[in-house]
Parts: structure tokens; sequence; C-alpha cells
């Protein structure tokens, strides 16, 4: 079988004329980029059609089910964020409620935006070791179903942005015997199903949608993704009309040829690329365990019994310098500058750097030197307090999309205290939203806005120039029959 990109090489190279789309007609010759629009079509013959495939796309789709070990497969050009999307408004109607945890994606809340749902919130456990979000308990999951019997679906994210797993299978347990739907959000853990010695993924797991970005953790280009769908408690043609809905019509087949490509590698190479990574790893975590100052998160015993902790991704190094004279910040900027080694993301006490199946090892080898020498000048001190980022129990209401839709006003963020914000704020990345539209901004969350700010992290979500804040004009609103809670929780 020819692979898409194949196909699109011998439709470029033949003489068939373009009558159609894109406009470039693939006629741009001696232009940066040539190479791509040669391959850049639409939907022509023999090319299939990703909104209803049959031919080409249609098989990829089963060998991805096949390779991450699904029933069924999609595969997406708009990210997680569209598979999200899809499957949230695919469990849903407006008006029901979801239980979700609160450091959820950003594309998460916007589905509940976007379907009107009511929210019940699962608050993670929070690893003070590393200021990081821990897991999800599954007695907390079975407790709230049962308090709040109106509850349609769970959804939750693991691995976290930081590589923390959720023990899937046991909330999936607890969910199912209420027939209740999950939905998790695997956007970082593509990889998961590659090999035994990395966590289980979530469809191992028996969820009944999985969302993940294969181009966060995989070879595959930037915006493809895939979402697998299991079991019986989700209507697969509602599904497939929502990934319609949230899909570009012109799905790009330079995106899913890179797709297929992803998939073939795996198909062929997944053990020689496994047992590279693992070597990789254990250079990495050899080269790195007598490191004094800098604390790289692995699994810990203590984590499964106090976090709800069942695994952490070896993909995800999280690189914290907790309790140091050093910021996460000053070590991003050290490992960029002086190192020429750019990591993901930096937050206040650590850095994220991601290893996938594709690195080099003379980059892992850079890395684990440069922390190496970077340690030795580096001094304990006494620790900071440095709260979660993902809000707090209680401060929540009003529905997000009541609060959003109503009549806004910017006020300063120094006098947001008490308010109840109309809009999304969010540190980017991991794109959490520190407040959501309907809860109060309290003391903390004001004063935590301003010192991410003050450091220069990316606040998303604040207006006039970045200093203020949207809060709804309330008060009239307030005996609304849309207000989810009774007032006292001011
Ligand atoms: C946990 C999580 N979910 C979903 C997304 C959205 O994924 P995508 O960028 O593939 O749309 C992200 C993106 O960073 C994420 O971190």
């Amino acid at each position: 079988m020819d692979s898409l990109y194949g196909n699109l090489k011998k439709n470029q190279y033949s003489d068939y004329y373009p009558f159609h789309m894109p406009g470039h007609k693939r006629n741009l010759p001696g232009r940066p980029m040539e190479s791509f629009y040669g391959i850049d079509i639409t939907e022509i013959d023999g090319f299939d059609n990703l909104h209803c495939p049959g031919g080409i796309l249609q098989e990829m789709r089963e060998r991805a089910a096949v390779l991450f070990g699904a029933e069924e497969s999609f595969l997406m050009v708009n990210g997680s964020t569209g598979g999200i999307l899809s499957a949230v408004s695919a469990v849903f109607r407006g008006g029901d409620t979801i239980l979700m945890a609160r450091n959820c994606h950003k594309a998460v809340y916007h589905s509940v935006y976007l379907n009107r749902l009511k929210t019940e919130y699962l608050y993670p456990t929070f690893v003070k070791e590393y200021n990081i979000c821990g897991g999800i308990s599954s007695g907390k999951v079975s407790e709230m179903l049962t308090e709040n019997p109106e509850i349609k679906g769970v959804l939750l994210t693991s691995p976290t942005y930081d590589g923390v797993v959720s023990d899937i299978a046991s909330i999936v347990r607890v969910a199912h015997e209420r027939k209740v739907p999950v939905i998790v959000d695997e956007a970082h853990g593509a990889h998961f199903c590659l090999d035994s010695r990395f966590p289980e993924s979530a469809v191992a797991c028996g969820a009944d949608l999985v969302i993940q970005s294969i181009h966060k953790t995989l070879p595959s280009f930037t915006q493809t993704a895939v979402l697998h769908v299991q079991g019986t408690l989700v209507d697969r043609d509602r599904l497939k009309r929502f990934l319609q809905i949230y899909q570009t019509s012109s799905p790009s087949y330079i995106l899913m040829a890179g797709m297929d490509q992803c998939l073939s590698i795996l198909e062929t190479e997944r053990e020689n690329l496994c047992h590279s990574f693992f070597k990789r790893d254990k250079m990495f975590c050899d080269s790195t365990k007598e490191l004094r100052n800098i604390n790289i998160l692995s699994m810990d015993n203590q984590f499964k019994k106090e976090y709800y902790i069942v695994a952490v991704d070896p993909g995800k190094k999280i690189l914290s310098v907790k309790g140091t004279n050093c910021t996460g910040q000053q070590l991003y900027k050290l490992l960029l500058e002086k190192y020429h080694l750019q990591p993901e993301m930096a937050a206040q006490d650590y850095v994220t750097a991601i290893l996938t199946v594709c690195d080099k090892e003379e980059g892992v080898q850079r890395l684990a030197d440069a922390l190496q020498e970077i340690d030795i000048g580096l001094q304990r001190v006494p620790d900071e307090e440095f709260p979660s980022v993902t809000g707090c129990a209680g401060t929540a209401c009003y529905d997000i999309h009541y609060a959003m839709d109503a009549e806004y006003e910017s006020i300063p963020l120094k006098d947001a205290a008490g308010k109840i914000s109309a809009g999304f704020i969010n540190i980017y990345p991991p794109g959490i939203p520190l407040i959501v539209p309907g809860e109060y901004f309290t003391e903390d969350i004001v004063r935590q806005i301003r010192r991410y700010k003050t450091q220069g992290f990316t606040v998303e979500g604040m207006t006039g120039k970045g200093q203020q804040v949207s809060i709804i004009k309330e008060e009239k609103n307030a005996q609304n029959k849309n207000c989810l809670y009774d007032r006292t929780c001011q």
C-alpha cells in the first residue's frame, strides 16, 4: 500500500491539471516552501474525505485503533482542542452537569461554556514538594457521583502537563458502576500505548473517550491528534456529528500525510524507539541522581497514598529548584542562554523538559551535563509557599456560560477582590484557568495574578493593556434563575 505522502507525490508529478482548491495550484516554483505546496491538496478523487472516510483515511483510522488499542479511533487536524470540544458535546446536552477536574485545560472549559453545562469540580491533590497538582481520587469521584446523581459524565486530565497520572482504571470502575462515561484528556500521553514501561494508557484502563495530541509526544506535525471511543455509553453518531462541527471542512493533507507517517514509524519501529528511549532515560536518571539541589520528579512510594498518583510519565522531566536560591525562570534562562537547551516551559519553582522517542542521545546528555554543572552552583535557602494554580473550592457563584454572557465591565486588578469574574484568567503554559467566569476573585487570587505578572509569566485573559480584569455587572443578576449557588459563598 502506498503511503498518503507517496500518493500526494504521485499526484504532484502527474499530468492531472488542478481546477480545484487550494488557490496556489501547486504552482509556486522557486518559492520558499515549494515542496509543501506541491503536496497541499483538498479532497480530490482518490484522496478520501476525513469527515466521511472510506479509503486511505479510513485505513489510517483503523491502523490508529490497532496501535492505540482502541475500539475506534478518529484522526484530528485541530489538536486535542477539537477532540475535547467534540467529546464533551457528544456526551452532554445543554444544562447537563459535568464532573470535571478543576485543573483541566482551557479547551475543556470552552466546551463547558459552549454546551452551557453546570460544573461540579474534582480538586486534585497538591504536591507541596514540587508545587504541582497531584492526582484525582477515585473515592472522591464515587462520593461526588453519589451526592450528585444528575452528573452525566466525568472528565479529567491524565497525565497532567507535569506528567502526573491518576488512577484512571479505578475512576472508570466507579463511574461505570453508575453507567456514567469517563472522558480522559490524555493530550500528553499519546505515547503510553507504546511500551509497558510507560504508564498504562486511559484507553487500556477502559475510559470511554480518550483524546491524545499525537503532536505533543509522538513523531507527528503540530495540530495532529487522535480521539478514541469505546464501550456503549457514548453515542458514536453524535460524536461524529460534533467532530464535523469542530473541525475544518478543509483538513490539511500535509498534516494527514504526517499522521500516516507517524503511524508507519510506530508500527514498524516501536520496539527500537522505546528501547532507545528507555536507554536515554536511564542515562539521564543515572547522571542526575547525585544532584544535591535540583530535584527531578519521579514516582515516589508515598505519592500513591498521599496524592493519588499512580505513575509519573518518564517523558516529562520536572526539574525542580524549589528551596534553592534559583527560580524556575532563572533555570530556564540559564539552560536556554548558556547551554542552548530550549525547555518546554518554566514555572515558579521548576522547568519542564520533554523527552520523547525521537530524542538524540547527545541532546539528553547535554541536559544532564548542564544540570550537573548548574546544581553545583546552587544553594539551599528557606522555602517560600507558592499556591496552586487551580483556584479553590467554594468560590463559584454562577455557571460559566451565564457569567461569560452577562453584562461585564473592566476594572483594575487591584480592585477585583470580592467581585465575580466574567472571563477566564489563565497562566500560559499550562493554560489551566486560575479563575473561571462565575468565580469570585479572592484576595489570594488577586495576589497570585499580580505575582505571576510581576514575574513575567504570560497571563491570558486580562483586559485594558493587561492591567484590568472583567467582572460581571452583578447584584441585579443575583436573583437570576441561572444563579448556580446561593450567594453565601461570598
Ligand atoms: C492537558 C491539555 N489538554 C489539551 C490541550 C490542547 O491540545 P492541542 O494543543 O493539541 O489542541 C493541551 C495543550 O497544551 C493540554 O496541555
